[in-house]
């Protein structure tokens, strides 16, 4: 018998926990193989939701409730995950929202996918099968469905479809080797902190559809100012293909810098400047890539690992400018070539920008 946790985040939901927990232990009791526990992490609700789930403790031996002073969703995550640990050594936590926009009757599907060899599955609204609430607002569908596209592009991974949703099954060794490095986003962005740690910890994602339904009491504590802040700041600050596009201009400058010093300024040969400043920007794209976009799969083993895979890179960079040059070629033999820079450009932001993450990640910085 497998232990698995649910992890409840409560502010005000008093009227929601009363009917929310008998349906998960109803649930809980059908499913063979899990023992399945539920602790409550309160931030000391103004509507006394503890003596709510004080109330259910008597009726539910495998409920718990853990008080928190402070307020913040990834807070109370984090704390309830670290106490869930120490008191009930589980296999696998959930995460889940309070307000029955969750339905547990997913729990088994979470289950299923986790026995299949999963290490985190996350409850996808926007996969086949999953939805929305109709009746939400347009600004706040909009708001979702592009919130999740932006993020799923900001870090290249397309193929994860739902990254705020809080209704996820993770297993312990995946929180114990991320939670340290979550401690900074309290907040709502902890939801696509965690997916972006895991996967840099080498965990196997998967996604089941969920229907989300809209909360019948109360209301979210949710404020999408500070929100769509916090998501900005954490891509901005954490996405490896972010990170990569600015090496990427770094690269674009010391090259058109240091031709333009050695052309102008210093009269050298042409084809000599332009191999001393495309070198010195493939060298410097290569050391900044390994030590800050790839950092969490720098490479190691000195000089010997080194040498290989900068060779390697220097490959890929010149097959991009044979990529560049033919496509540049073919599209002004067609068009014309009056509008040539329309075409580089184009060329190098649909073709050669993910072209170079893909080979990187493929070839030179390979996930472990
Ligand atoms: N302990 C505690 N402290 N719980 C909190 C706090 C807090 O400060 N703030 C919110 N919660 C609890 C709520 O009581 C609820 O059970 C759950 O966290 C989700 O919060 P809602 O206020 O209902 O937010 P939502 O419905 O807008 O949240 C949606 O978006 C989030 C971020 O993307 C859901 O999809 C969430 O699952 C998702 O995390
Ligand atoms: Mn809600």
């Amino acid at each position: 018998m497998k232990k698995a946790v649910i992890v409840l985040p409560t502010y005000n939901e008093a009227k929601n926990v009363e009917e929310l927990i008998p349906k998960i232990f109803q649930i809980a009791a059908t499913v063979a193989n899990w023992e399945i526990h539920v602790i409550i992490v309160d931030s000391y609700s103004p509507d006394r939701t503890e003596d709510a789930v004080i109330k259910l403790i008597k009726r539910y031996p495998r409920l718990h409730l853990l008080r928190l002073k402070e307020r913040g969703l990834g807070l109370a995550y984090l704390s309830g995950f670290k106490t869930a640990i120490e008191k009930l050594q589980p296999y696998l936590l959930f995460e889940m929202d309070a307000d029955l926009s969750h339905d547990p009757k997913n729990i088994p599907e979470f289950l299923k996918a986790i026995e299949a060899g999963s290490d985190f599955v996350i409850g996808s609204r926007y996969m086949k099968g999953g939805s929305i609430p109709n009746d939400w607002g347009v600004h706040r569908k909009i708001f979702s469905f592009f919130g999740n596209l932006i993020i799923r592009l900001g870090f290249m991974k397309p193929k994860i479809t739902e990254w705020t949703n809080g209704y996820r099954a993770i297993k312990v060794w995946v929180i114990k080797s991320t939670s340290d490095q979550l401690k900074n986003y309290s907040g709502y962005v902890f939801q696509i902190a965690a997916i972006d740690r895991a996967l840099k910890q080498g965990a196997r994602i998967s996604e089941i559809p969920i229907k989300f339904v809209d909360r019948k009491h109360g209301q979210s504590k949710i404020s999408f100012p500070q929100y769509i802040f916090d998501i900005f700041l954490y891509i901005f600050t954490n996405s490896s293909f972010v990170k990569y596009v600015i090496v990427g201009m770094t690269g674009f400058v010391i090259d058109f810098g240091l031709s333009f010093i050695f052309i102008e300024k210093l009269k050298a040969l042409v084809w000599f400047s332009t191999i001393i400043s495309a070198e010195t920007a493939i060298i410097s794209n290569f050391l900044l890539n390994n030590s800050w976009s790839f950092s969490h799969k720098k490479l190691e083993g000195g000089l010997l690992t080194y040498i290989p895979q900068f060779l390697k890179f220097n490959l890929v960079s010149a097959g991009s400018l044979i990529i560049q040059a033919g496509g540049i070629q073919l599209f002004v033999n067609i068009f014309g070539r009056e509008l040539w820079y329309l075409y580089k450009t184009i060329i190098i932001i649909f073709i050669i920008i993910p072209y170079s993450y893909i080979l990187y990640n493929k070839v030179i910085w390979k996930e472990r």
